[in-house]
């Protein structure tokens, strides 16, 4: 009985070191990468912006995203209590409470967006997706329909069963399993895109640089997409910082969460938009590039409903893999405060989290009656969670790291050399650049 509703004090549950990569990639690699990633790119100059992202990545991304690891690591709680752990204060704590209330309201847009994924991948097993013409209308009846909001109870229903079972038998298998699977995917759809005739215009817009296109603008749009895709300034990466084991080296993982966030961003850009270039559609759309543009152009190629399909499924996976993920940090943060079992948690966590969303899905159709300001409540959160939740906790993390924590140095074990550039960036490059980012969303400084 006591069991059930109360945390018991059993052998810590832990990744095993590939385990953790997985699941770290798996959180990284999401709509981030394949639903943001693509409107960014097309809106801010294709290639060039490709490019911002990547030095973006590497200035701010991997020192922030070892800092985390180490946090959690160190710490050995959740994101909030791994600060007061680390600083003995709770003021720290607090700080670290915010990205727990963002990773929460993260979810409860997110899972929306996983949702449709889930709905086209049926549509487009079904065929129903390819018996109109009317993209743009098929994608509006959805969202005036309650089907997302049943669609978004589907996603938080996998991604708690995932996480009732715990680190190493819920999150760490489920990602050994599906990440595998998503790279095969990948491949798959990356030659069929490349095999399209006049695929070559896609490949040069997005690899080509012309850097006329680069402004101060699309660099800070660049770290922002490099904050959300590497699941950065949201607790996810303390809190799984916190499952790792002391022997893994942290650095390393880093490195390869990197390479696999690139990578997979890499490919995501090759299925894209040489698909969309071959059937002439504008890669500046908005975000229903994905729901409305590419299943056109997914109709007008042969094998379209099984490629369709396939690529929604994709989408669906790497969706989960990072819900999963975003959810546990909320779920670490009430079984630990609450001295609640990982079950409970979930299930509390995990309702209050759908019925959060419910709105925000709502926010999308036609009645204007949960918009404001000239944007849905659905766009609200997204925006106040990605560009100024997001920012102010990795500020958080830098200068607690970088300036704060003594032990940061023992926890990381990086050499000498490795060590004064990963301080360097964390005490002078990242926070100036996070709170640029954070001044221009504000509105306190305009480009
Ligand atoms: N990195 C994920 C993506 O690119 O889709 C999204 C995400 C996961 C954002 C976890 C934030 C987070 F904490």
């Amino acid at each position: 009985m006591g069991g059930f509703f109360m945390a018991q004090n059993k052998h810590a549950d832990r990744f095993s070191s590939t385990g953790f990569i997985m699941s770290a990639v798996g959180s990284a690699v999401g709509l981030g990468n394949m639903w943001k990633f693509p409107y960014v790119t097309g809106q801010y100059g294709g290639a060039a912006f490709f490019l911002l992202f990547m030095v973006c990545l590497v200035l701010v991304g991997l020192p922030i995203l070892l800092a985390e690891l180490a946090v959690g690591r160190g710490g050995r709680g959740n994101a909030s209590s791994s600060l007061t752990k680390l600083s003995g204060s709770k003021s720290w704590g607090a700080l670290g409470f915010l990205s727990v209330a963002g990773s929460f309201f993260i979810m409860s847009f997110y899972g929306i967006v996983a949702g449709w994924t889930l709905h086209y991948a049926v549509l487009s097993f079904t065929g129903e997706l390819f018996s109109t013409q009317d993209y743009a209308g098929l994608f509006g009846r959805f969202m005036n329909s309650w089907l997302p909001i049943g669609w978004q109870l589907v996603v938080m229903l996998v991604t708690a069963l995932v996480l009732i079972r715990g680190v190493s038998e819920g999150i760490e298998r489920f990602n050994k399993v599906l990440i595998p699977s998503l790279v095969v995917l990948l491949l798959l759809l990356a030659v069929q895109a490349l095999s399209l005739e006049g695929a070559g215009e896609g490949i040069s817009f997005f690899l080509k640089p012309d850097f006329s296109k680069l402004t101060a603008e699309s660099a800070l749009v660049a770290l922002g997409q490099a904050f959300f895709s590497m699941s950065l300034g949201m607790g996810t990466m303390v809190t799984y910082g916190a499952y790792v084991q002391k022997s893994q080296s942290l650095g390393k993982a880093t490195i390869a969460v990197g390479v696999g966030n690139v990578l997979y961003a890499l490919l995501a850009g090759l299925i894209i938009f040489p698909t969309i270039f071959v059937f002439s559609i504008e890669p500046t759309q908005g975000a229903g590039l994905v729901f409305i543009a590419l299943p056109a152009a997914f109709s007008a190629m042969p094998l379209g409903a099984v490629f369709g399909g396939l690529f929604f499924v994709l989408l669906a996976f790497a969706a989960i893999t990072s819900a999963v993920s975003v959810l546990e940090v909320p779920v670490a943060y009430a079984s630990e405060t609450f001295g609640w079992s990982r079950p409970v948690a979930v299930m509390l966590v995990g309702l209050l989290c759908f019925l959060a969303g419910v709105p925000s899905a709502l926010s999308l159709g036609e009645d204007p009656w949960l918009s404001f300001g000239g944007r849905a409540l659905f766009d609200w959160v997204d925006f106040v969670c990605s560009n100024v939740v997001l920012p102010i906790s990795g500020l958080v993390i830098t200068i607690f790291a970088g300036y704060v924590w003594k032990g940061v140095a023992d926890e990381a074990r990086l050499s000498q050399a490795w060590f004064r550039i990963w301080l360097f960036m964390l005490r002078f490059v990242a926070p100036v650049l996070v709170l640029l980012v954070l001044l221009y969303y504000a509105g306190v400084i305009r480009i």
